[in-house]
């Protein structure tokens, strides 16, 4: 078979990683696999059913009823479909992405969507982003980048972002929410996030949109060719 390309883009919440690899995905045709999606989808489907993410037996317990499935619009869009049922927008809130967190740390979750991950770059040239894309998921990714950015940044973006989809967002809240959340993705015993020792760092901190772009676009056609 022939042997696929694959971009990993790792970094903490609201460094811009879906965003950059979207545009970027769509310039070079690539599927982009948008692997916290998967992640919040496991937290909505704990958290339609009532179990609370802390409870790591409950979790242990009913995983297995969960069937994860990835589809892509006509546009592009992936969608995360739970049980049949499609969750693309409902997974997209504060309170999701914090049980998300919360949930990723369990080595059983992280097993079964391990598979998931890689079937995807089996199959296709993937644009990857995540927090253990470089170091756990696609060892041997073509090329790795590890986007970052302050995290008074992250959380002005984050809010608009929130703002913008008509959800309220205070400014200080998400500030404190991306901390956390930074603390506990990096802490996590298993598969924390860091950069990879192979992987190229990019502060996005006073970059915009476009110039990331172009930053990244840069290294990839430097190791994939144009
Ligand atoms: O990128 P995001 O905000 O949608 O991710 C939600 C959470 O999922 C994040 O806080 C940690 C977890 N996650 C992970 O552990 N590994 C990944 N590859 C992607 C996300």
């Amino acid at each position: 078979m022939e042997q696929k390309v694959s971009i990993a883009i790792d970094g903490p919440s609201g460094a811009g990683k879906s965003t950059i690899a979207r545009r970027l995905a769509g310039e070079l045709g690539y599927y982009y696999v948008d692997t916290g999606a998967i992640y919040r989808t496991v937290a909505y489907f704990f958290d339609l059913w009532g179990v609370a993410v802390k409870d790591i037996d409950a979790v242990t317990r009913y995983i297995d009823e969960l069937t994860i499935g990835i589809e892509y619009d006509d546009e592009g869009v992936q969608h995360m479909i739970m049980n049949g049922m499609d969750v693309t927008d409902d997974i997209r809130t504060q309170d999701i992405a914090q049980k998300a967190s919360v949930v990723s740390a369990y080595p059983v979750v992280r097993e079964v969507l391990l598979d998931m991950q890689r079937q995807a770059a089996r199959a296709h040239n993937v644009i990857m982003d995540g927090r253990d894309i470089g170091t756990v998921v696609l060892p041997k990714a073509t090329v790795k980048i590890f986007l970052t950015a302050s995290a008074e940044v992250r959380a002005r973006r984050r809010a608009a972002e929130l703002q913008a989809k008509g959800q309220k967002a205070d400014y200080a809240k998400v500030l404190e929410q991306i901390r956390q959340r930074d603390h506990q993705d990096t802490h996590r015993a298993i598969a924390p996030l860091k950069q990879a020792k192979d992987a190229v760092k990019v502060d996005t901190t006073d970059m915009d949109i476009d110039q990331v772009v172009a930053a990244i676009r840069k290294i990839v056609d430097e190791k994939v060719g144009k």
